[in-house]
């Protein structure tokens, strides 16, 4: 069972933005949680580190551009680690490995013929590094760009990406469920009832000297994007060339909205004209909104830095916030008052309480050591049962990348399980003396707060096994799947600080 996911592979003219954080977390979580069920998962994340607006960003810094990516790509590889972001693979774009496969790949279309050379003039957008339509301009402009799109004139190779038009067609017709959620694939489907054009994948060295050498041509480098799609498969030939083509055939990637032409339309006729089958699945986000309900966007002002949100909040809970908030596919708000609420309610109060509950119960009535789950209560207790059905329906969602949903199931279940408590009153059990009773009770708890563990062990790490020191639950490796009941040789933490700290404005 192999599994290949890959967040975009982000410009590095700036600083990481929630919007990155936000794919990078969903990637990490499909990862963790593969992985937990038995997968080999590899998972790619990086630096796109060519094109214009990097060159335009390194410039203004007076530096070289070399010093400039390398400076920046550390900027994102650290922000990754205090997200506790556990990719198998950093791809940087200038590297010579990249750069030796980009040039073969590009020699091998030249030599089919499916490159020329042409003159050419168009409207080109920096923000978008691509050539632009009028079609997509609104005011003058694209929506996302500062800047109007300037008029160029020059020599460019261009990809025959319209001969692949109808072949595009049929192939998304043939495997309509190769975008999720399908309404992104309307949208493709919509551009390809206009004529799709072909492709400009050179820039004159002399405008623009910081890309990859077109091979046949110094006085040309590579266009950025046809660059930058080729890493996904340039790092796992570098990473894991053996098993490049399990991998590749169980590819996901996890995209914005802002960048489905280049994954679809561009994309797809790259493989194809490469003879290299498409990727299994394209997995499109909808944007981050501000507390003002327009796009995130460091021009405006209106977005939460993710370094700010972990020192303030914790990369726990920053990561639970974004993978809970938002449907996958449709836009949402991400401000701090979400957070805190997400915070208060979901974590502390559900999470925290659960834990604080229980574990307050197995000292009091049990001497801090949790009785063992009888294989009767194993077989036939309700809540075994809907733990059991949490893992296996969270999968398919997972796999779909909703985990907003999937995350909704295992709150449910530990919403259950304080429901319990509240049914089965424990400190009555107790004060009855009904010993077998109070022990199957707190047997399923403790039980249970194992699986909750691993539930939510792929989006809150560090709190999870916080949450299993304290159970005494040590040194096991986290499956996704029902545990075998332990007879625990630990006793539970004797007192327990909240595991969330709730914030009170
Ligand atoms: O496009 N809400 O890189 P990039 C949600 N280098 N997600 C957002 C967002 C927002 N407000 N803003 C950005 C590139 N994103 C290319 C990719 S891939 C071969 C090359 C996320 O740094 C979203 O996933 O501009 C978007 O697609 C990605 O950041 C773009 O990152």
């Amino acid at each position: 069972m192999k599994s290949y996911i890959t967040t975009p592979i982000y410009y590095v003219n700036d600083k990481p933005h929630m919007g990155h954080a936000y794919a990078t977390i969903h990637a990490d979580v499909m990862h963790r949680i593969k992985k937990m069920a038995g997968y080999k998962s590899f998972f790619l994340t990086g630096a796109d580190e060519h094109g214009e607006k990097i060159a335009k960003a390194s410039a203004a810094q007076n530096i070289t551009n070399e010093e400039f990516v390398q400076q920046n790509a550390e900027h994102f590889i650290s922000a990754w680690k205090v997200l506790n972001i556990d990719y198998s693979f950093f791809v940087r774009t200038s590297s010579h490995f990249h750069k030796d496969f980009v040039q073969k790949l590009l020699q091998k279309l030249y030599d089919a013929g499916d490159i020329y050379s042409a003159e050419y003039e168009g409207l080109y957008s920096v923000g978008q590094e691509r050539f632009v339509t009028e079609k997509e301009l609104v005011n003058g402009k694209v929506p996302e760009d500062k800047d109007p799109p300037i008029i160029r004139k020059e020599k460019n190779y261009f990809f025959r990406m319209e001969k692949y038009q109808g072949w595009i067609k049929e192939y998304l017709a043939d495997h309509p469920d190769l975008i999720s959620p399908p309404q992104y694939a309307n949208e493709v489907l919509q551009m390809l009832n206009d004529d799709i054009g072909d492709l400009s994948i050179s820039r004159p060295r002399e405008r623009l000297s910081w890309g990859i050498p077109i091979p046949w041509d110094n006085d040309h480098v590579t266009y950025v994007w046809f660059d930058a799609l080729l890493s996904y498969l340039s790092a796992i030939h570098h990473a894991d060339p053996d098993d490049v083509e399990a991998l590749w055939h169980s590819s996901n990637h996890i995209i914005g909205k802002d960048i489905l032409k280049t994954h679809t339309i561009f994309w797809l006729s790259m493989c194809k004209a490469l003879g290299f089958t498409p990727y299994k699945r394209l997995l499109v986000s909808g944007h981050l909104l501000g507390s003002d309900g327009r796009k995130m966007s460091k021009s405006l002002g209106n977005g939460v830095d993710p370094l700010y949100a972990v020192e303030k909040y914790t990369s726990d809970v920053l990561r639970y916030t974004l993978i809970k908030e938002l449907r996958f596919g449709s836009d949402g708000i991400i401000s701090e008052e979400v957070i805190q609420q997400r915070l208060n309610n979901d974590l502390a109060n559900d999470i925290g309480n659960l834990l604080s509950r229980t574990v307050a119960m197995i000292n009091k009535y049990s001497n801090g050591m949790p009785p063992v789950l009888s294989e009767q209560t194993l077989q036939h207790h309700f809540l075994i049962k809907l733990a059991a059905q949490t893992f296996d329906s969270m999968m398919p969602l997972v796999d779909e990348m909703k985990l907003s949903m999937a995350y909704e199931k295992a709150l449910e279940f530990v919403r259950e399980l304080n429901k319990f408590i509240n049914d089965t009153r424990p400190w009555d059990l107790f004060k009855q003396g009904d010993k077998l009773q109070l022990d199957e009770t707190l047997s399923v708890l403790f039980y249970s707060l194992d699986v909750t563990s691993r539930l939510f062990y792929p989006v809150i790490p560090e709190k999870m096994i916080v949450m299993r020191d304290i159970l005494g639950l040590i040194n096991e490796t986290l499956t996704w799947q029902l545990p075998t009941p332990a007879i625990s040789k630990h006793p539970v933490a004797k007192s327990v600080p909240p595991l969330f700290e709730k914030i009170i404005n």
